[in-house]
Parts: C-alpha cells; structure tokens; sequence
C-alpha cells in the first residue's frame, strides 16, 4: 500500500483547454503532481500561467497523442524526477457534427485516430510503468454519444462507444496488475469543443433534453475524474462508466408534461 506521504503523479492529456484543463488544476488542488500533454503549445503555454501556484508540482509538454514515439518519449521524460505514476485522465480528443451520409472515411479515420488510439496509446504507455510500479488508476473520457444514438455523431460517437468498451476489457485485463480502469461519459460541457461543434439550435435542444436543463461545466467533469483516481474514494470501482450529464443518458419522457 502507498505511503501517506507519497506525492502521487498523474498523467492528463487535453491539458491545454476544458475538461483536461480543469481536471489537471483539481488535481494540482488535491496534491498531486501533474504532467499534462496537448498538441496546442500555444494554448499550454497559457494554461501554465494560470497555475504558477503550482510552479514544482506541474509540467506540461507538447505532444500528439497519436504520435506513439513522441508519447514514449515525452511520458518517460516527463515523470523523471515525479512521484510514482498512480493516474491518468486521457482527455485529448476532437469532436465533430457530420451526419451519417457525409461522413467520410476519412473523417472516420482521424476520430478513431486521436479518440481511439490516441487514448490506447497514452493509456498502455502509462500503464507499462505503472503495472511495473505498484498500480493505479486511468480515467477515460468517453461521451454520452458513445452509449446513445446521438444524430450526427457516426464518427465521434463510434469513436466514444469503442472507448466505453475499451475501458471495460483493459478493467479486467489490469486488474491483476492493481490498476483500475473507468470511463466518464459527459454530456454536453461548456468548453471550446461544445462552444464549436454546437449551433445556437444545438444547444437549445441540450437543455431541453437534459432534466437539468442546462449544460456542465468542466469543474463537475474534473471533480468526478478525481474521484476515481484516488485510491481511498474509488479503491473497489472498476471498469464502470460514470455519466456526468445532468441526467441525459437516463432520461425517459422529459418535457411538455403537467406533473412539473
Ligand atoms: P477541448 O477542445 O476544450 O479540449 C480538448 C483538448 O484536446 C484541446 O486542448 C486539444 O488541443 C487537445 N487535443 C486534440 N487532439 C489532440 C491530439 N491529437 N494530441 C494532443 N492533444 C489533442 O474539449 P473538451 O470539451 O475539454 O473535451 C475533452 C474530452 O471530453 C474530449 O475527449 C471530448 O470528446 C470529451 N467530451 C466533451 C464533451 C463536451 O460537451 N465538451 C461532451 C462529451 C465528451
């Protein structure tokens, strides 16, 4: 078992903006060490101004995640001189509103790309050292469009579906190894992402159909990826999909109703 003293590191991609952003400042908030990629180097470089306070327990680096290489390279040298690897969030992803007909492979190609194994990749680096190295967690960030038929999502939501289902096989194939591994499914989140892919119209019909009526915030999806990181909360949750979505994802009958 860790020592309580042990400054456990933590690996988030998407680093640079939203969820990854977020989930990387409530990391930082919760002690740990954190090494954060994007392949933004600009929008990086940002975000490590606002977490000077944090100067010693964050670096952040530059990278593609599809870049298995770079990954290598960058993680190892990245966590040199940082506690113990015990989590990682893989946040980085892209997003896109196509339908079904004007989706073309190679649309579906760069979503599973960066979605897909951009996130394996990140995942199995991570998970070689920590494997070797007393255990840990991974958090995957899936999509409500991977567990429902959204429209318009033929290639992101293919590429969130194959995450939910990756979480739930890598849960089983680490557990042996002390690793745990779970997803989040966000509903609609106010980030640069959502504020792209969704019109006006888009957005209304979010709130319409979540019983919250309104959209998350990056916060809500950090609060639960640290959840499930930490060892004392989530130490028996495994292989599990955690929606943050206001209750999207189990909503029935919602709306034009008398009872409310
Ligand atoms: P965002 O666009 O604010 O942040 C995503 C970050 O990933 C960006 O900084 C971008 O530069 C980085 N990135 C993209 N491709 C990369 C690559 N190949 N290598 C390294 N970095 C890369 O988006 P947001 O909303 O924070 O999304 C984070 C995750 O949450 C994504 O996986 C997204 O699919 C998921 N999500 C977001 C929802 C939303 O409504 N915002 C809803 C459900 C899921």
């Amino acid at each position: 078992m860790a020592g309580l003293m042990e400054i456990r590191s933590a690996i988030v991609t998407g680093a640079a903006s939203g969820i990854g952003l977020a989930t990387t400042t409530t990391l930082l908030e919760a002690g740990w060490q954190v090494a954060g990629f994007d392949r933004d180097g600009n929008a990086l470089a940002a975000a490590m101004q606002n977490l000077s306070a944090y100067h010693g327990r964050v670096r952040l680096h530059p990278l593609d995640i599809t870049d298995e290489a770079a990954s290598k390279a960058a993680i190892s040298e990245i966590m040199d001189g940082f506690g113990p690897l015990r989590g990682v969030v893989t946040s980085a992803g892209i997003a896109s509103n196509t339908s079904f007909f004007d989706t073309t492979p190679d649309l579906m190609r760069r979503m599973n790309d960066v979605n897909v194994i951009g996130s394996f990749l990140t995942a199995r680096i991570a998970a070689e050292t920590m494997r070797d190295n007393g255990g840990g967690a991974i958090v995957l960030i899936a999509s409500v469009s991977g567990l429902v038929g959204n429209r318009g999502r033929t290639a992101y939501g293919a590429s969130k579906g194959a995450i939910v289902n990756l979480t739930r096989i890598m849960a089983v194939e680490l557990a042996a190894h002390r690793i745990r591994v779970n997803a989040i499914a966000p509903g609609p989140i106010d980030t640069a992402m959502a504020r792209q892919v969704h019109s006006a119209k888009v957005r209304a019909e979010w709130c319409d159909k979540v019983p919250m009526g309104r959209y998350g915030t990056p916060n809500e999806v950090a609060q639960a990826a640290r959840f499930l990181l930490d060892e004392q909360q989530s130490g028996y949750i495994t292989g599990q999909i955690l929606a943050v979505d206001g209750g999207f994802s189990i909503a029935g009958l919602n709306g034009g109703d008398e009872t409310a």
